[in-house]
């Protein structure tokens, strides 16, 4: 059954500004020979998302195809597209629909993430509690999650478990952040195995499943896995630091949500631990703030402004590229391999 319109923004005029803005004008100039290959594999993903989608009762999928209709920047499925290429595959085909269930856990854990995190806008939207409330919030992230898997049950049962752990270590990093909500003594480390498994897990799954359907080596499968668990990490280090100093327009959210919230991110982390005593104790005390006002927000910013801790944090995120990039040296040469070392620094350095 055909729907009344697509799911998602058609890609053909996005893709090009995505990749210029996410990932730099150079990426595009190296990259530009590949992109229509791209553009029709992650078209076609859409196009599954949409036959998913468009074949339910109109109602109960309203929410969910909402969520999904301004379609995000697709890093999920174009990073599984570009490994399927770089491990020689001429046609996305076979990852098809795999592509499609990662970009509908990535969306689901998006509407649950803007509840659990009060956001308003998402991808310059009212976010789907915004927009439909909390109760349908969380009844259309579940419906995603359900419709995700029934596309991964389409692959054997190693991959269904692959994602089932991925999603299980996504719900982890969530409650782990919990756990930590306001405390910035809970530490780097704390905050990587959050980042690890909110964030790296989804990514290092869908890239070791492209590499396990195409019946690679367990060297290979191995090696995107890492290369998808550091790049998810740079990924979320570098959101974390446009959670402060980011063009909101850009971003399609707002700022300070993290301070808001009292999520501890490396750039609070190390912002806090670089400043003197007294300022530490200022900053601690707005940070733990239930209610904070604009005024609050910025003064953290400023606090932030004193000390090098973006320099720093931007700088680690590169190293995580660099450790994704390492990670692929296993994989054969060739133009597909070089756009996913692009795309590493591009998740580390990316605007939105
Ligand atoms: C946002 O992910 C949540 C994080 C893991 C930081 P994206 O930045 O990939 O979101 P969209 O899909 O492009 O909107
Ligand atoms: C990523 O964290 C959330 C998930 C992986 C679900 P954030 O809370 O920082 O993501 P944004 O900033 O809302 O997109
Ligand atoms: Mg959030
Ligand atoms: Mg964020």
């Amino acid at each position: 059954m055909t729907s009344p319109s697509p799911v998602a923004e058609p890609l053909e005029a996005s893709l090009e500004s995505v990749v210029t803005e996410t990932f730099g004008a150079e990426a595009l100039a190296e990259v530009s020979g590949l992109l229509p290959v791209l553009v029709r594999d992650l078209s076609e993903v859409d196009w599954r998302l949409e036959e998913v989608l468009g074949s339910t009762f109109a109602q109960l999928t309203e929410a969910a195809r909402y969520a999904c209709s301004t379609g995000g920047k697709r890093v999920r499925p174009l990073l599984m597209a570009v490994t399927a290429r770089a491990l020689g595959s001429d046609s996305t085909g076979p990852i098809r629909s795999l592509a499609a269930a990662f970009q509908l856990i990535h969306t689901a854990t998006l509407v649950h993430d803007d509840v659990i995190d009060h956001a308003d806008t998402r991808r310059g939207r009212p976010s789907v509690p915004r927009a439909f409330g909390t109760p349908l919030a969380i009844v259309s992230g579940d419906y995603l999650f359900v419709r995700a898997f029934e596309l991964a049950a389409e692959y054997p049962r190693p991959i269904i478990l692959r994602c089932g752990e991925a999603c299980a270590d996504l719900v982890e990093g969530e409650v782990l952040q919990e756990s930590s909500r306001f405390d910035l003594s809970s530490g780097r480390e704390h905050y990587v195995r959050i980042v690890e498994r909110k964030t790296a897990a989804i990514i290092a799954a869908a890239l070791a499943s492209v590499a396990e359907i195409q019946a690679a080596a367990p060297a290979i499968v191995d090696a995107v896995q890492a290369y998808g668990r550091a790049l998810g990490i740079a990924f979320q280090i570098r959101d974390d630091l446009l959670d402060v100093y980011g063009d909101p327009d850009l971003l399609g959210k707002p700022l300070y949500t993290d301070l808001r919230e009292g999520n501890p991110t490396l750039l609070s982390l190390e912002a806090f631990r670089r400043l003197d005593p007294k300022r530490q104790a200022e900053y601690e005390a707005l940070f733990q703030r239930r209610h904070k006002k604009t005024k609050h927000l910025l003064r953290l910013r400023e606090l932030t402004d004193l000390t090098d801790a973006a320099a720093a944090v931007a700088d680690e995120a590169n190293q995580w590229a660099d450790r994704a990039i390492r990670a692929l040296e296993p994989l054969p040469e060739g133009p597909y391999h070089h756009l996913l070392d692009l795309l590493a620094h591009g998740a580390a350095a990316r605007r939105f």
